[in-house]
């Protein structure tokens, strides 16, 4: 049911000075006004304390045509809105959009160019973008550089990632503001390929926490047809500036007017559950643009994947350490190619056998043995397999048995050769019955050395998900830049990676315990993650006794993570021997639900904890995760989330008493009890650990 009210006001310019703007709950205030000769600013307040003091909004662009001074208020309007949604695939089935607007309509009197900027205020924070009108003598334009302030009261701390504008595979550094260091020297993401940083520069959503325990948050949403922004800091003044990634020569973002840019974000709350509860990103989405969403559909699924991860197994049917010395057209068989018919096929019994809905499988196309450190712009034409690897025949099993396959395409970075072959690469994958794809932008982008973050990729990564609607697939994105809430919009934009992944756990110095713990509070606030969870055979010397690697969790709060690490398409991404040595926790991810009706925050610390309970999408079932960073954590919960008078079974998947990331990790223990809404139940999380339940109707 929708309810939109809007009520308009205008002013003249002289009452204009200043324009308040209150939030629906009257907690928040924002402040705009005109400063100094003319250069918009704005404030935000929170609980009568101030949280974003005087900051300077505007833009620069070719010169000279600065947009940040000169502006005189031409007209106000005021809004409210209020409606309620429902997403495709979600946390929750009805989303309520709530906010109070305001417009200001500025002219900049030295050129007569105009420009709007639109603040929402809502419980959980503020939102504002810049609009630019129709103009006749302006329709294309050059930003060189954008103004937009976020001035902080103090050295809060912070869980930043540090301004690469080609990766956020990194592990998250827990400080004040004044100890932020993102030098490239200084810090390295474990894969050897980094765009250009700066100390002062970190990425958004950057999440902080006040000395005096107000939890903030800044981040933007939509970005269409503009850069990613980053966030550049005086570390003097404790003031954020939009730091947006450039194109391979340097400019910012062409732009043609009317246009509207992506709303820069202030969440802002004094307990920590409203930051990872808040739908504020997705409410600034457009609604869906896909009328007809019945094939979109939430997916559990399994892969040929961890195997290459953990070295078991090749993506490349001739290995590429011998690309170099190979003669041309002779391919050499590794031995270990992973994608191989016969694979296939045990993958997809395992998954029938399980009642998964899919199957991923990497490396079955031709392309591998060339694929990484080559720069080379065409490496895959996404449609030509290995001679061990039957498309039709694994097709045809997969459809005997009901799995549906999920399509793998890794462009290598090379997007121009992507864009090329993307019709002919789709149309071979309806061709077959694969109605998903999993992509991935590995390295530099090819062939101009554009940034991942860039204008030019955040359109790439948008248009192959328009062109998917079209062919009515369902897109994961691994490398792309990271989501802000796009996914509304197109919900075939089914999941993304955009954030260090469970992967880095099988061959670099991995994701602390802390990790999982951060996520929700930053890259979840954009739309889902293809996190991968699920790994059981925690220590990689499991594979190749030498190895160090392990995942840095327990065997427990792996379990956890499907809850608290939202994706309406969930891995579970060990390999099927692992599982059937631990059929009975594997149950955990046999039942658990991937597409929600309700979602209860019910604790939340970022960088330390965070315990979720959500009901299944029209199932009477309720799933609990609970996550710990690396401090053993015991907990009281309450299922007061059950409706009452009902009696249901609940199965807890825990941590044993002895377990720990690093020493015991693999130690769980499984009880079953009985529970009503006046249930509590006692957590105790190992160093590293978590707690999953399955909450189900009694038989
Ligand atoms: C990195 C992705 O995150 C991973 O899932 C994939 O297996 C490799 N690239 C190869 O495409
Ligand atoms: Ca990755």
């Amino acid at each position: 049911m929708k309810k939109l009210i809007f009520l308009s006001l205008a002013l003249s310019p002289m009452a204009a000075s200043a324009q308040l703007l209150m939030s629906p709950s009257k907690e928040l205030k924002a402040e705009f006004k005109l400063v100094d000769n003319g250069k918009p600013a704005y404030t935000l307040e929170y609980k009568g304390r101030p949280i974003i003091e005087q900051s300077l909004l505007g833009l620069v662009l070719e010169q000279p045509q600065t947009l940040d001074a000169d502006f005189k208020v031409v007209r106000t309007q005021v809004a409210t809105g209020d409606e309620t949604w429902s997403p495709v695939l979600g946390e929750q089935s009805s989303i309520r959009n709530h906010y109070n607007e305001l417009k200001v309509e500025l002219l900049q009197t030295t050129t007569e160019r105009k420009m709007n900027i639109v603040f929402r205020l809502y419980d959980e924070g503020l939102a504002f973008r810049y609009e630019f009108p129709n103009q006749y003598r302006w329709k294309y334009f050059k930003v060189t550089r954008e103004i937009t302030e976020f001035n902080l009261t103090g050295d809060h701390k912070a869980f930043w990632i540090p301004g690469d504008f080609d990766s956020q595979e990194y592990v998250y550094t827990e400080s004040a503001l004044s100890q932020i260091n993102g030098d490239q020297s200084q810090i390295s993401n474990g894969i050897g390929f980094k765009g250009p940083m700066e100390a002062t520069r970190v990425q958004s959503p950057l999440m902080m926490k006040t000395n005096d325990d107000l939890y903030l948050n800044i981040f933007e949403a939509a970005v269409v047809n503009y850069p990613v922004m980053h966030l550049n800091l005086n570390p003097k003044t404790f003031t954020f500036r939009a730091d947006l990634a450039p194109n391979a020569i340097g400019d910012l973002a062409y732009l043609e007017t009317p246009c509207k840019l992506p709303w820069r974000t202030v969440m802002v709350s004094d307990d920590a559950r409203d930051i990872v509860g808040s739908r504020l990103i997705l409410n600034l989405n457009d609604p869906s643009k896909i009328d007809d969403t019945n094939w979109i559909k939430p997916m559990k699924y399994v892969g040929i994947w961890w195997e290459m991860h953990v070295g078991k197994s090749t993506w490349d049917y001739a290995g590429s350490q011998n690309a170099q010395n190979a003669q041309p057209g002779v391919l050499i068989p590794t031995g270990k190619h992973g994608a191989t018919t016969e694979n296939a096929k045990t993958y997809i019994d395992f998954a029938a056998k399980h009642g998964f809905d899919g199957v991923l499988i990497e490396g079955w196309n031709v392309g591998w043995e060339d694929w990484f450190g080559n720069w080379k712009e065409e490496v895959f034409d996404f449609v030509t397999p290995y001679p061990d690897f039957n498309i039709s025949e694994v097709t045809a099993y997969a459809k005997s048995k009901n799995i549906q396959l999920i399509m793998h395409h890794e462009t290598s970075g090379s997007v121009s050769n992507y864009e090329r072959r993307l019709d002919r690469a789709f149309d071979h994958m309806k061709k077959y019955g694969y109605n998903a794809v999993k992509s991935g932008y590995v390295g530099r982008i090819i062939p101009r050395g554009e940034w991942h973050d860039g204008q030019i990729m955040v359109n790439h990564f948008n248009w192959v998900v328009q062109r998917a609607a079209e062919k009515k697939i369902m897109v994961n994105s691994h490398e792309s830049s990271r989501p802000t809430g796009v996914h509304r919009t197109w919900p075939n934009y089914v999941s993304a990676e955009a954030a260090r992944g469970n992967e880095f756990n099988a061959w670099s110095n991995g994701n602390p315990p802390a990790h999982e713990t951060i996520l929700p509070f930053t890259r979840l606030l954009g739309g889902p993650m293809d996190y991968t969870p699920g790994i059981f055979e925690i220590r990689m010397s499991a594979y190749e006794p030498s190895k160090k690697e392990q995942v840095q969790t327990t065997l427990a709060k792996q379990l956890a993570l499907y809850v608290t690490m939202y994706s309406p398409i969930q891995m579970a991404a060990d390999l099927p021997e692992n599982y059937d040595k631990h059929a009975d926790a594997f149950q955990f991810i046999k039942d658990v639900a991937v597409d929600w009706d309700d979602t209860k925050i019910l604790e939340a610390e970022p960088g330390d904890y965070l315990t979720m309970a959500r009901k299944a999408k029209a199932k009477d079932a309720w799933f609990v995760g609970a996550i710990t960073d690396e401090n053993a954590r015991k907990t009281t919960i309450s299922l007061g989330f059950l409706p009452a008078g009902k009696k249901y079974k609940a199965v807890i998947y825990e941590d044993a008493k002895d377990a720990d990331w690093q020493k015991n990790p693999k130690a769980y223990a499984i009880r079953t009890i009985e529970v009503s809404s006046k249930s509590k139940i006692e957590l105790a999380l190992a160093p590293g650990g978590g707690t999953a339940i399955s909450i189900l109707p009694l038989k």
